[in-house]
């Protein structure tokens, strides 16, 4: 199975949310690394088929995904970024509803919907009124439903948004066990929760993909590129505007700044390895990540 994602562009008015993208993709789970605005959304929606691109194409094993339309939507699970939620259903009624929306016998869709509900551990809750679940809770079963027909194709817009740190790694194991055999394509803003999930990292900017790899090659991109450097407490600021601050820390009576910078910002600077952190803000110098 490949998708591949041809010189695929997407434009609103003049802006260009997504630019000429191409790539390809096989089994394995891959992040989607971008700030806000970067074009995640606008690519995963046309990924998915939802939105038509202005121009380009995406193709599974060489079909255009708009011609292979119903059986094109059987192989694809979707997790929105907004995702709508019934308050007052319970998971069960809810995985019913959307078993029926897709077109999924009741017969067959009872057996699965309890085996869904298990592997996102909803199980003892499955009765319990959607809005008395928490932020995780409601995510997982925002998997679930994407998982209902069993798909090949796995599309998850910010699946960690609003998770604490708790069921964040919960959601990690989840999709770990999932990813046998299916691409999976998860966007986010936090470094580390593609960081031991996903095979691959596109990293998106300005609806273009300005750098991929494995976390390992691309936190090796930032090396020799992040330096520490001590300052005294009153001229943090002016260096806070000059440069990328990645991180302070009081010493004494002088203030170690972490700088990412394409070149050696002070012959005061000693350079210092990168880690992932380093890697958002190399790319993305006037966002923070979480
Ligand atoms: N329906 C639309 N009409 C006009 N502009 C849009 C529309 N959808 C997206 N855009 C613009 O396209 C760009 C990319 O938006 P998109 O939602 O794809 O980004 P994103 O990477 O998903 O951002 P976020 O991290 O905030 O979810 C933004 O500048 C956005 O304002
Ligand atoms: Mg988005």
């Amino acid at each position: 199975m490949v998708l591949s994602i041809d010189r695929l562009t997407k434009t609103f008015g003049s802006k260009i949310a997504v630019d000429h993208l191409n790539t390809e993709m096989q089994p394995g789970v891959y992040g989607l690394l971008g700030a806000n605005g970067a074009g995640k959304t606008t690519l995963m929606r046309m990924i998915c088929g939802i939105l038509e691109p202005t121009s380009g194409e995406v193709l599974l094993d060489g079909q255009n995904i708009f011609e292979m339309g119903a059986d094109y939507r059987d192989l694809l699970g979707y997790l929105p970024q907004a995702f709508g939620y019934y308050p007052n259903y319970s998971a069960t009624d809810y995985l019913y509803y959307i078993a029926a929306l897709k077109g999924i016998p009741k017969i067959s869709a009872k057996a699965k919907i309890k085996k869904l509900l298990k592997i996102v551990g909803l199980l003892d809750v499955s009765n319990k009124k959607i809005r008395t679940y928490s932020g995780g809770m409601k995510q997982r079963l925002g998997i679930a439903q994407a998982l209902l027909n069993d798909p090949a194709i796995l599309i998850l817009d910010e699946p960690t948004a609003g998770l604490d740190p708790k069921e964040r790694v919960r959601f990690r194991n989840l999709l770990s066990s999932l990813a046998e055999d299916r691409i999976v394509l998860l966007s986010t803003h936090i470094v580390s929760d593609v960081e031991s999930i996903a095979d691959w990292v596109f990293v998106m900017k300005q609806g273009r993909i300005i750098a991929q790899g494995c976390i390992r090659d691309l936190v090796e991109d930032v090396q020799g590129h992040v330096f520490e450097m001590a300052v005294k407490p009153s001229d943090v600021g002016r260096w806070e505007t000059a440069t990328t601050v990645a991180n302070l820390r009081r010493e004494d009576n002088r203030t170690i700044l972490r700088i990412i910078s394409e070149d050696m910002p002070s012959d005061k600077a000693v350079p210092v390895p990168a880690t992932l952190e380093d890697l958002y803000l190399y790319h993305f110098p006037t966002e923070r990540s979480e």
